[in-house]
């Protein structure tokens, strides 16, 4: 009853202003069930944004995903709720970081992950995302690539492939703080229990799980597993929003929280649509390569 003020107020908006709202797995279940039009993984919401069909869009989530939203939009008004929705791996690594590595790796591709800011994809040759970053890393055909700038992300997919893999630093500030020893734990005090990992944990901890992908693929695999009781190593909002739909799935619930995710609500998405704000604005001559990067990556 709380929110009923805010939901009927942007159900109404979004009529009014012809919006839509995309929303990511990590948005509050609130946003997530009740105003979303649109939800899933990055790579999802990069795909269902080239086809919305809209006059506003109305991204909840981080800044980079806006960001992509716009380059496939440009034409549409992308409107981010708070400008301060960052993230720990967008803020890693600059445009100028990626001329450095184009220069030290002469013709060795580069891949970004979309965790990025557009002036990074813009340096960029394609991005990818959690989702199809091994797809991507072998559509190319070489023997090495740079895969910017998650370092753990790269290490997961270099596991899989025959593909030479040069990291950056990056990481992501929630996926870091997971340890093998949380999954020891939890395995002894929960046995039985399916794990679940994202490849922006550590190497050690994907090792130590079941199964490793996107926030969409881990949700296909409560859907098609079934697991008695499971537990997603990842943003909180994730078994929230997976669990409403799998009521007999009993989600164990250690978690971290994503302050970025989380600066997203009901509250700031009502005053985004009455007030025309926070409007995303990208630098033509960058946009134009950066949206290269992104339909490059949509193409595979
Ligand atoms: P995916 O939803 O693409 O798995 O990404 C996770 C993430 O951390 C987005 O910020
Ligand atoms: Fe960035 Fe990690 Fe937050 Fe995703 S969960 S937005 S990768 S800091």
């Amino acid at each position: 009853p709380a929110f009923t003020g805010d939901i009927d107020a942007i159900l109404a908006l979004k009529r009014e202003r012809n919006a839509v709202i995309l929303a990511h797995n990590y948005q509050t279940p609130e946003i997530f069930h009740c105003v979303a039009d649109i939800v899933g993984d990055s790579l999802a919401l990069a795909r269902k944004a080239m086809s919305v069909d809209a006059d506003v869009i109305v991204l909840a989530g981080v800044h980079f995903m806006a960001e992509t939203a716009k380059l496939l939009n440009p034409d549409k008004t992308v409107l981010i709720p708070d400008l301060g929705a960052g993230c720990s791996l967008a803020d890693s690594i600059t445009a100028s970081d990626v001329r450095l590595m184009r220069q030290r790796y002469p013709g060795v591709p580069i891949v970004t992950y979309v965790n990025t800011s557009a002036a990074v994809k813009a340096e960029s040759d394609i991005c990818c995302t959690s989702g199809n970053a091994l797809a991507v890393v072998e559509s190319l055909g070489v023997p090495r690539v740079i895969m910017l700038p998650d370092e753990y992300l790269a290490k997961n997919i270099a596991a899989q492939t025959k593909v030479e893999i040069i990291a950056w630093k990056g990481h992501c500030e929630v996926h870091e703080r997971f340890s093998p020893a949380d999954i020891r734990e939890l395995r002894e005090a929960y046995p039985g229990v399916t794990v679940l990992a994202h490849p922006e944990c550590p190497p050690e901890v994907v090792a130590e799980a079941d199964f490793a992908g996107s926030t969409a693929a881990m949700s296909d695999y409560v859907g098609r597993h079934k697991p008695a009781r499971v537990v997603l190593m990842t943003e909180c909002s994730m078994s929230d929003n997976v669990a409403v739909e799998h009521p007999e799935v009993d989600f164990v619930r250690p978690c971290n929280l994503c302050p970025h995710m989380k600066r997203i609500t009901l509250a700031n998405i009502r005053t985004a649509l009455e007030e025309n704000r926070h409007v995303v604005t990208i630098d033509p001559h960058v946009a134009e390569r950066a949206r290269r990067a992104v339909e490059r990556m949509l193409a595979v």
